[in-house]
């Protein structure tokens, strides 16, 4: 498999290049990405290209067995560009057009930096398509990322068109946004606005549609260089990193459509007590294409731009890479080679310190080099087993974070609470698009669905009639796809999925807590109070049986948690929200109501993932904590990566992973 490091030649002097080509061929790197921000160098002056450095770098990396990704450089326009076409810098909501000195700065509307992306691209792709030590491109690097959305003219004049191609009539349009509210009518295409920071608060739909049309600029920007990198190189996989599921300004599902895999940045040293956050955004990646894929930036040091995060833990740096391949990586990519002396990110730690030593570090990426070579190709390509699925719509992303409904509420959060009680149990989790076919998965869960479209509602629908359990939270069905309530009772379309009607609801806000109880027999403490916060919707439970009901408030004794038999399968409706105490008691019901069972029963902070290839499960068990801690495998296994034997109880040290397979 490809194990590598994120390497810039262009920072240092070509007599280190050799010295690096050595240490990372003895480290077993067999990848580099290499120049996404180098476009100053390889077009230094407008139609002057430069491609000698790159062609020296990658000569001498490939004497050593190394070979490359190529980065197009668009996320980086040079001085001069930015100097000559001024109007390519992207404007800020306040409507402040950006100044040159970081990087992104550029608008992904603009005709002009179109057809100056498009040109160097082009000039790369054709330089390289048979380089024999190319093996693929990332386009650009981590889009929207510094700005996700502009507010230029070209971007003004583009989201009026996307409105008319989207409504095809100011008539249909004025209806689907409300716009007889406050005189917003609409009496010709040029009239429609951005939401301008002078607008405070602004239409949700007019606003749901921009964010919308914002992300799809970004895809279509992305298409561009696409289509080039298709036709002139045929033989080259084509990606670009994504930024995890703490991203949400793009809609991913879109971005990753045209790509060969998804490749994404991952840097777990902010959640390190929290194994699961990572898992989340390993299983959104994987689930934007429903396949594996690479990490393209892989944590290798402390982190940070002026201040640093902590030091990694003897142990981290692998232990989050054998994290990353546990839940479906094919590639590792280090997060760079050698920790640059100068810039913005003079404190973002490489393998190698800026003096270019060897140590710790470097070690560890070595072992794992050695215990790579040793694995070989088994894993790559290997499927995630299929237990439960998680509806994760980029469109509620967009539409909580304009209008959240109760204070606080945070869906990246209810999201994250839902997947640690699974994650937590041993159970798998893929993260799913609202469209993706169900049918594999014994349980699907659905923290909410906001903004509902109605074929969504029929693949729902299809999933749990052929016999599945699903799980609707609450604030589901409340919008139209263009972000209007609807005109219904609650949960509005799922009502007759569900067999309930919202009758009232008391938005508590993140800061005060409520509490429900479980109705006997559904959770083994049932007596005991279980903690909510945020939301409480009152149910009348039409068809549906009570699960819980609430204890506090006016509505003691309500429903707040029902369960609705229909078709062969279930509908769990859970019309309140909160942490991990009722996420883990649900999850705990559900899992054994489907008869899913824990890959292996693993004591707190040791993960357990599992990855399939040719009939044979891979079972990893990665110890997140400082301690030794006792596993207990249930049948006889060998650790791929020591290649001993493990059965019964069994030691793992602190910040150790095995691979066990069984024998
Ligand atoms: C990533 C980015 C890299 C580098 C790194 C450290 O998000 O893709 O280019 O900036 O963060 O800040």
């Amino acid at each position: 498999m490809y194990y590598g490091a994120d390497y810039y030649p262009e920072h240092w002097p070509r007599e280190r290049w050799a010295t690096d080509a050595q240490l990372m061929q003895d480290a077993g790197i067999n990848l580099v990405r290499l120049a996404e921000f180098s476009w100053a160098k390889l077009e230094p002056y407008e139609g002057c290209y430069d491609f000698s450095w790159l062609d020296e770098a990658l000569d001498l990396l490939g004497k050593h067995g190394i070979r490359a990704i190529l980065g197009t450089p668009t996320a980086a326009p040079p001085a001069w560009l930015c100097q000559q076409y001024p109007e390519i810098m992207a404007v800020e909501r306040d409507g402040r057009r950006v100044t040159f000195g970081m990087r992104r700065q550029y608008c992904p509307t603009n005709e002009t930096y179109r057809a100056l992306s498009k040109r160097i691209v082009t000039a790369m792709a054709e330089h390289y398509a048979s380089h024999p030590n190319v093996v693929g491109w990332q386009i650009d690097n981590e889009f929207g990322g510094h700005l996700a959305r502009c507010y230029c003219p070209s971007c003004l004049r583009a989201f009026q068109e996307w409105a008319r191609a989207r409504y095809g009539s100011l008539e249909a349009l004025n209806e689907a946004w409300g716009t007889v509210f406050w005189s917003h009518t609409y009496t010709s295409w040029s009239q429609i606005p951005l939401p301008w920071s002078t607008t405070p608060v602004s239409n949700p739909c007019l606003e749901l549609d921009f964010w919308r049309f914002a992300s799809d600029q970004w895809v279509s920007y992305q298409q561009e260089q696409v289509n080039i990198l298709r036709a002139l190189c045929p033989e080259h996989s084509i990606t670009t990193n994504f930024m995890g599921f703490g991203f949400q300004d793009i809609n991913y599902y879109d971005l990753a459509r045209p790509l060969d895999f998804v490749a994404w940045d991952n840097y777990p040293v902010g959640t390190a007590n929290d194994p699961a956050a990572a898992a989340l955004s390993h299983a959104t990646m994987r689930g934007l294409k429903n396949m594996s894929f690479w990490v393209m930036e892989q944590q290798a040091g402390p982190s940070g731009w002026q201040t640093m995060s902590r030091a990694l833990k003897p142990g981290q740096i692998r232990l989050w890479a054998y994290q990353s391949i546990a839940h479906g990586a094919d590639a590792i990519v280090f997060f760079r080679w050698r920790s640059c002396q100068f810039n913005t990110e003079e404190y973002w730690h490489g393998i190698l310190d800026h003096d270019g030593q060897p140590r710790r570090r470097y070690a560890e990426v070595s072992q794992m080099g050695q215990e790579l070579a040793r694995l070989g190709d088994r894993l790559v390509g290997a499927n995630s087993p299929k237990a439960v699925a998680m509806v994760f719509s980029y469109d509620d992303s967009f539409a909580f974070r304009l209008q959240p409904n109760a204070v606080g509420f945070s869906y990246p959060e209810l999201f994250l609470n839902y997947f640690r009680a699974f994650h937590r149990l041993g159970i798998p989790v893929d993260v799913v698009s609202p469209e993706a076919d169900l049918s594999p998965y014994r349980l699907v869960i659905a923290p909410t669905l906001y903004v509902l479209h109605q074929s969504w509602v029929a693949n729902l629908r299809r999933y749990v009639e052929d016999g599945g359990t699903l799980v609707i939270g609450a604030r589901s069905g409340v919008k139209d796809a263009s972000n209007r309530v609807v005109n219904m009772p609650l949960p509005g379309l799922l009502r007759e999925l569900c067999g309930i009607e919202v009758s009232e609801y008391d938005a508590l806000g993140r800061a005060v807590g409520s509490a429900i109880r479980f109705e006997p027999g559904v959770i083994e403490s049932a007596e005991v109070l279980c903690p909510i916060h945020t939301w409480c919707d009152i149910i009348d439970p039409l068809e549906a049986e009570v699960i819980a009901r609430y204890a506090e408030e006016y509505y003691a004794g309500q429903p707040a948690i029902t369960r609705n038999r229909f078709g062969k399968g279930s509908v769990v409706y859970v019309g309140v929200m909160g942490g991990n105490q009722l996420c883990g008691a649900l999850a705990a019901w559900l899992s054994r109501q489907a008869q899913l069972r824990p890959l292996l029963a693993t004591p707190e902070g040791v993960e357990v993932v599992a990855r399939e290839r040719d009939g044979i499960t891979y079972l990893f068990v990665l110890n997140h904590t400082d301690t030794e801690q006792i596993i207990e495998v249930p049948y006889p296994c060998t650790d791929l990566i020591s290649e001993r034997r493990y059965e019964g109880r069994c030691p793992l040290p602190a910040r150790e992973v095995l691979i066990l397979v069984a024998s």
